[in-house]
């Protein structure tokens, strides 16, 4: 895919401001500070069009960017993050979750996860969720720069084991730092939308 175009559009509080224009839309779900905007960026070759930040739990909102006026990224609230209260979690939640559901334009759902690490409790509970309610998810583990090469598959199994992850489907090593799996994720995401 080539992104001739990248554009922020708004950050959605709720379904009213969700676009009109039904272009095809591709949501991020994972963790706070995973690397989800700095994912959006590499995709679409920007430095900092989605805002990146060292301030976990930043984006609270649906951050659409539109592309090539083909489709859209939304980008959907880190989870998990702890210092943030009950109630509110308990709100994003809802308002995530009915997105996920009823959004007919909704095409894909790439689930981020950390290749460093073993799944969290909420990546485990949002890739069942998903699996459970048929809502399509690309697994992506980030931040691969991050660990030596040797190790990738190593940590890749442990990911997989501990999601249930379904090898029938894609998981993407990526990093948002090297470029590594952008244009596997492309390819993978251009199919989930049917072109
Ligand atoms: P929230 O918006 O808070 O949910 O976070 P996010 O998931 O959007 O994470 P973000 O893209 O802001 O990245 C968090 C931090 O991780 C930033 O300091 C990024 O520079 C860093 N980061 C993200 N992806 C990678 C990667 O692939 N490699 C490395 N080395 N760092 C990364
Ligand atoms: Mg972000």
């Amino acid at each position: 895919m080539k992104v001739n175009q990248a554009e922020f559009i708004i950050s959605a509080v709720g379904p009213g401001q969700y676009p009109q224009d039904a272009l095809p839309e591709i949501a991020l779900a994972g963790r706070s500070n995973v690397g989800k905007s700095s994912l959006i960026n590499r995709m679409i070759s920007r430095k900092n069009l989605a805002r990146t930040s060292s301030q976990p739990g930043k984006t609270q909102q649906l951050n659409y960017y539109r592309i090539n006026n083909d489709l859209y990224f939304v980008d959907l609230p880190g989870y998990g993050y702890a210092k943030v209260s009950k109630t509110k979690r308990a709100e994003w939640g809802k308002f995530i979750e009915s997105y996920l559901l009823k959004r007919e334009t909704l095409k894909v759902v790439m689930q981020l996860v950390d290749l460093r690490h073993p799944p969290s409790k909420d990546d485990q509970a949002m890739y069942t969720w998903l699996k459970h309610m048929n809502v399509p998810v690309i697994v992506v583990a980030t931040k691969a720069d991050k660990i030596p090469k040797g190790k990738w598959q190593k940590h890749a199994k442990i990911i997989k084991d501990e999601l249930g992850f379904d090898r029938s489907e894609p998981f993407v090593i990526f990093s948002s730092e090297m470029g590594l799996g952008k244009d596997e994720l492309w390819e993978l995401l251009e199919s989930a939308i049917g072109w």
